[in-house]
Parts: structure tokens; C-alpha cells; sequence
């Protein structure tokens, strides 16, 4: 009798410690969007102490913040490395969740062979493209059927909405963005396929993006949604910009993704807007008020700021698939290396100690209701 209690007792713990637990910020919008979270080789190896479990309770989407770049999966001609990658998607089939790839084709993060012959002079315009297609083929062609979503090509528009003048683009013109979206389509249907870029909500740079993205469905092209990165600060851009590049994306026939969502409440140093890898500034205590701790003002402000973004995005659901996080918390963000290098930034929603910032998460949880 006594035997059969415990056993009881102790089946009882052990299957409700392996429940699901259904407070995650996940579950706040699981009738809305996707919340994702961009994770590291640390978190995805389950290394880093604490954060494994916080990535399952509170996420139901991944993104991989730099592992499948292609400085780090194919870092030389012949050379691979799918240690991350493998790892990467075994997590999110563990998990169920929606697993992103991240990025095929960008100008950075990217070797400088990649544009060159072997005597180091620049490749012409077709092997460019076929080494694209190769490593599109290579690395999309590996994870097909676990990777839901990829981000094809990133980051190809400057601001006032004209072609960014990267090597790709001074070698291929704008061919190599048409033959990557269909490179990708070919190699693996299924998934989904994103242009993504910062500061979209910016009417000039959105136009060139959307002219781009009509004139490749109008020639049978798939492209399924544009990326608003969504590194964002406390005080810009104004939740009406961001509207309107929301609506906007979706008149011209394309889903919405918020990728990269960060708040940095530090101040930034002028022309520093959106994040271009390009800007990079000197440490200062002007630039680094926060070393000890977050004024209260801030934090407040913060909280504020996440739950305007989210109550936006909220009224948006029907355009908006999924919202993810550039990074689990505070203390690994890359906002505390740009524009300005070695700041302690708290712009996630858990802080350096891996807690959940309860009044970001009370103010979630009542925009979630709206
Ligand atoms: C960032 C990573 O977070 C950093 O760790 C890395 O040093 C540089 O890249 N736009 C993007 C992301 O598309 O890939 C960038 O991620 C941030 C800006």
C-alpha cells in the first residue's frame, strides 16, 4: 500500500516537472504571432547555465544569431562547418518550434574569397553566381525540412532606397538577389523565404525594397515576407513609421516579420541609426551611463516602449507572423557592442541575470488581452 503511494507521489512529480509550462511570453500571443528568440552556440549546446530552459518556456521560434553566416558555415572554399547548424536544428525539432535560417546571402560576415579567383583577383559575374547558388544549395540543401523559414537575402538597400554598393552587388547588379530567392525556392520549397533589412519603416529605403520585391513576384519569383529587423531605441522610430511600413508591406501582397527586435536605451552617437555593422565608436562614460544599473527612469521607459511596440504589432496579427528577439538577455546582446563598443545595454527581455523583467512581462500580458 505504502509502496504503491509513493510510487504514485513520485510519478505524479516526475510527469508534471515534464508538463510544458504554459506562461511563457509564447503563450501571451500564440493566437497572434510567433515570439522567437535568436540563440547562440552556448545556448544551443545547453553550456551557457540557465538559459536552455528560459529559451523552451518562453519561445516557440528560433533564429540563429550568427552560426549559418557564411563566415561561419562555409569559412573557406572547401571547407563547411556544420557543428552549430546541426545542433541548431535538433533543438528546434526537440522544441517544435519554427526554426529560422539566417542569412544566405549578405555583405557581411562573409569571407572576402568568397569574391575572388584563386590568384585573388575579382570573379566575373557568373562565377559569382554559380558559387552563390553552390553554397545556397549546400547549406539550404542540408537542413531542408527542418529549417521553416530563411532569411534569403539581407541588408541589400541603403537608406534613401537605391542598391547598397557591396561586392555583390558591384559584381552581379541586382541579378544575384533574383537567383538567390530562386536558388533557395528550388532547393527547398517549402520553406519560407524573407528579404530582411533595418530601418524599413523608413518610406525611403521600403520603397526601393518593395519595388524589388513586386518586380520578382511579377516574374514568378517567391518571396514570402519582408524582415523588419526592429533594432530599435526608446525614443525611435515613432510607433506611426512603423505602422505604416506594417501596412504598407502587406498592400503590396507580403507577409510581415519582426526579426531582430532589440531596445537600446543607451544614447546613441548621431548618424548611428538602424544597424549598420559599418558604424563602429569609441567607448566614453557619456556613452556608457548605465555601467552599475539601469536608472529607473529607463527601465520604466523600456517597459513602456516594448508594450507600445507589442500592442502595435498586436493590431497587426493578421499581416505579422512572427516577432523574435535578437537574443535571449541583457548580458549577451550584441547592443552592447554597437555602435559603440564594450557599453553594458539592457535592451532584451531578460536581464544579466537571466530573470524576466517582470514589469515588461506585466505590461505583455495585458497588451496580450487587448
Ligand atoms: C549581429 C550579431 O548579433 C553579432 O553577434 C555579430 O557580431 C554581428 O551581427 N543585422 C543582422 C544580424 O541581420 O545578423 C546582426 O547580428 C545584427 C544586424
Amino acid at each position: 500500500m505504502l509502496r504503491t503511494s509513493l510510487t504514485f507521489i513520485l510519478l505524479t512529480i516526475i510527469f508534471s516537472s515534464q508538463k510544458p509550462k504554459k506562461n511563457g511570453v509564447k503563450d501571451l500571443f500564440k493566437e497572434s504571432f510567433y515570439i522567437g528568440v535568436a540563440v547562440n552556440g552556448q545556448q544551443v549546446s545547453g553550456k551557457e547555465a540557465g538559459a536552455l530552459p528560459l529559451i523552451e518556456e518562453h519561445f516557440n521560434s528560433l533564429s540563429p544569431e550568427n552560426g549559418l553566416k557564411w563566415s561561419l558555415v562555409h569559412p573557406k572554399p572547401e571547407v563547411y562547418s556544420f557543428d552549430f547548424g546541426d545542433a541548431y536544428v535538433a533543438l528546434g525539432e526537440k522544441m517544435d518550434a519554427f526554426t529560422i535560417g539566417h542569412c544566405l546571402v549578405w555583405h557581411q560576415q562573409v569571407p572576402n574569397w568568397v569574391f575572388e579567383n584563386e590568384s585573388g583577383e575579382p570573379l566575373d559575374k557568373d562565377k559569382l553566381l554559380a558559387r552563390m547558388e553552390d553554397h545556397i544549395q549546400t547549406v539550404a540543401g542540408r537542413y531542408k525540412g527542418k529549417i521553416d523559414g530563411w532569411d534569403v537575402v539581407n541588408e541589400v538597400f541603403n537608406e534613401d532606397g537605391t542598391f547598397r554598393e557591396s561586392k555583390w552587388y558591384q559584381i552581379a547588379g541586382k541579378d544575384f538577389i533574383k537567383n538567390a530567392f530562386r536558388k533557395a525556392y528550388e532547393v527547398d520549397p517549402a520553406a519560407e523565404l524573407y528579404y530582411n533589412d533595418y530601418n524599413v519603416w523608413k518610406a525611403s529605403k521600403r520603397a526601393g525594397i518593395l519595388k524589388l520585391a513586386k518586380e520578382m513576384k511579377a516574374e514568378g519569383i517567391r518571396v514570402d515576407a519582408i524582415g523588419m529587423q526592429g533594432h530599435y531605441t526608446l525614443g525611435g522610430p515613432s510607433l506611426d513609421e512603423i505602422e505604416k511600413g506594417i501596412i504598407e508591406i502587406a498592400e503590396a501582397g507580403f507577409k510581415v516579420v519582426i526579426t531582430e527586435l532589440d531596445v537600446d536605451v543607451l544614447p546613441r552617437p548621431n548618424n548611428s541609426e538602424g544597424a549598420d555593422l559599418n558604424i563602429n565608436f569609441a567607448n566614453s562614460p557619456e556613452y556608457n551611463p548605465f555601467v552599475n544599473g539601469i536608472s529607473p527612469e529607463a527601465e520604466a521607459k523600456l517597459a513602456q516602449r516594448y508594450a507600445d511596440l507589442f500592442q502595435l504589432f498586436q493590431k497587426h496579427k493578421d499581416k505579422i507572423t512572427r516577432v523574435t528577439l535578437w537574443g535571449l538577455h541583457d548580458g549577451k546582446s550584441w547592443l552592447n557592442n554597437f555602435p559603440v563598443r564594450g557599453r553594458t545595454n539592457y535592451p532584451l527581455l531578460f536581464d544579466r541575470d537571466l530573470k524576466l523583467k517582470e514589469d515588461v512581462f506585466a505590461k505583455l500580458k495585458v497588451v496580450s488581452k487587448q
